[in-house]
């Protein structure tokens, strides 16, 4: 079988976005635009995969870590001096190298694949990955001959009246012979509206050569955007969103509202979960059977076990368990652990906390930095005062405990098992199992005194 290696060209400012980061990296649907076609084209099973890069690049590094090589392009001269960059590694190879646009985040793993065996099937030295755009505004133009064959593409500003009109575009992707690839780039010059070295010339170089070039006609035009700007950005999200959305619903997930439900392309979720609308689910979620999110909740980060329902709630980098109740309006915050059967409820903050099984915060509530033991009823209104501006401390609740209403408990601090805290307590010390602890003052009545109390004042 024919080889099969990947250059991804990702070096370009993006100066079209007006942003200080880095063009490849704006997220699509949480995930920079790069590590999308990273993904999807080593998909396809490659035997090297060359990334381009730009100065100020350590965080496209960082994105796609050891799943590719980098070769720095030092000035931007055009996306065929781009690829020149790859050469010292590249060009001993014999196979197909497919060079995409790191600013093409829809493409899929099934396009690409279609694209090498039809490149490879044809024995074509060059095939273009084209689309028919109902707007091409911007995108090199693909021109034929008389007998249909493409002849060279041409680049929206050096394009003619009539050449303007065409509305095959050059989505940016291309296999190539290897060896052909960097032959022909040799003899690309800039001599063009932009002064750059354009990639898209080698079309007409090799056919000059009579070498055999062809066009792979993508039937989906939505794939192929190229995202130059923050409107397009906006529309590659749009067409991500449905598109994860719609594999979702496939797998048995009820989405009420696509249009307005983001989910991350790296979570994961079971069949038979309810997503309402206004829901973010983010990160390296999993979202097991049953579930019910939302509506307007973001998740991220967070496994949420069967049967568990969350609404209008935030939670992060946390675990959820079985049939556990959140919200509406809960905030779970970083390492938080809640067990099978709890209820969080509405205005409770938990933050690296442990929450045994069947334990309750029904309202008003900051638990943090807590170990809270199963069957627990927190009251209304408690506070772990975990904190002394310095130094965190940990509170810790055992099992059966009771918590009456708007009590602090000032850490560190054990309530032993099976012990009951009188309301508006506030706890210092340990309490021992098995107990009640009453920290408050005690209650005196004065009869009679609120009389004698108004009828001093309107003397005065
Ligand atoms: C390019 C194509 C155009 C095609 C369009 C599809 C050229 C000359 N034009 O135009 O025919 O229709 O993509 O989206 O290739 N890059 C570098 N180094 C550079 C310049 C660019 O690495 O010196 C990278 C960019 O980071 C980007 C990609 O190459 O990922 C494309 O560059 P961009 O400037 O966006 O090209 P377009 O004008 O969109
Ligand atoms: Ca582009």
């Amino acid at each position: 079988m024919t080889k099969r290696y990947a250059i991804i060209l990702a070096a370009g400012q993006g100066t079209r976005m007006k942003s200080k980061l880095y063009k490849v990296l704006h997220p699509v649907l949480g995930k920079p635009m790069v590590q999308h076609v990273l993904e999807q084209v080593s998909a396809v099973g490659l035997e090297e995969v060359v990334t381009v890069v730009g100065f100020g690049s350590d965080k496209v590094k960082e994105y796609l870590g050891d799943n590719t090589k980098f070769v720095l392009q030092e000035e931007q001269l055009g996306t065929g001096h781009a690829v020149i960059q790859a050469e010292e590694l590249m060009k001993d190879k014999k196979g197909t190298t497919i060079v995409v646009c790191g600013d093409t985040p829809l493409i899929t793993k099934e396009t690409f694949q279609q694209l090498f065996d039809h490149h490879e099937k044809e024995g074509s030295k060059a095939t273009i990955l084209t689309a028919k755009a109902p707007n091409p505004f911007g995108y090199g133009r693909v021109i034929r001959n008389a007998h249909n064959e493409v002849e060279r593409i041409v680049e929206h500003k050096d394009a003619t009246h009539e050449e303007l009109l065409v509305d095959e575009i050059n989505t940016g992707t291309y296999c190539f012979d290897n060896e052909a690839l960097f032959e022909a780039l040799k003899e690309v010059s800039n001599d063009n509206s932009q002064g750059e070295y354009y990639l898209p010339d080698v079309i007409e170089i090799l056919k000059n050569k009579s070498e055999k070039v062809s066009a792979f006609l993508s039937s989906n035009f939505d794939e192929t955007l190229g995202v130059n700007d923050r409107v397009a950005l906006a529309q590659a999200e749009k067409t991500m969103k449905l598109r994860i959305n719609e594999q979702h619903m496939r797998n048995g997930v009820s989405i009420i509202d696509p249009e307005n439900t983001y989910i991350h392309s790296d979570v994961v979720i079971e069949s038979d979960v309810v997503i309402y609308p206004g829901t973010i689910i983010s990160g390296k979620s999993i979202i097991h059977e049953h579930a019910i999110i939302g509506p307007n909740t973001e998740v991220s980060n967070c496994e949420v076990g069967a049967h568990t329902v969350i609404k209008q709630s935030v939670a992060t980098d946390s675990r959820i368990g079985e049939r556990v109740n959140v919200g509406p309006y809960a905030h779970i915050r970083p390492d938080a652990n809640i067990g099978d059967e709890a209820k969080i409820g509405n205005f409770v903050e938990i933050k690296k906390a442990e929450l045994g099984k069947g334990s309750k915060v029904s309202h008003l509530s900051y638990i943090g930095d807590a170990k809270v033991g199963s069957n627990v009823n927190i009251g209304c209104g408690t506070i772990t005062v975990n904190y002394d501006g310095k130094n965190k401390y940990l509170t810790t609740i055992e099992d059966d405990s009771f918590i009456g209403c708007n009590s602090n408990l000032i850490a560190p601090v054990t309530i032993g098992k099976g012990s009951y805290v009188a309301a508006g307590s506030t706890i210092t010390k340990n309490v021992p199992e098995d107990s009640l602890s009453v920290a408050r003052a005690r209650q005196t009545n004065k009869e009679g005194y609120a009389s004698r109390l108004k009828k001093r004042l309107e003397d005065k």
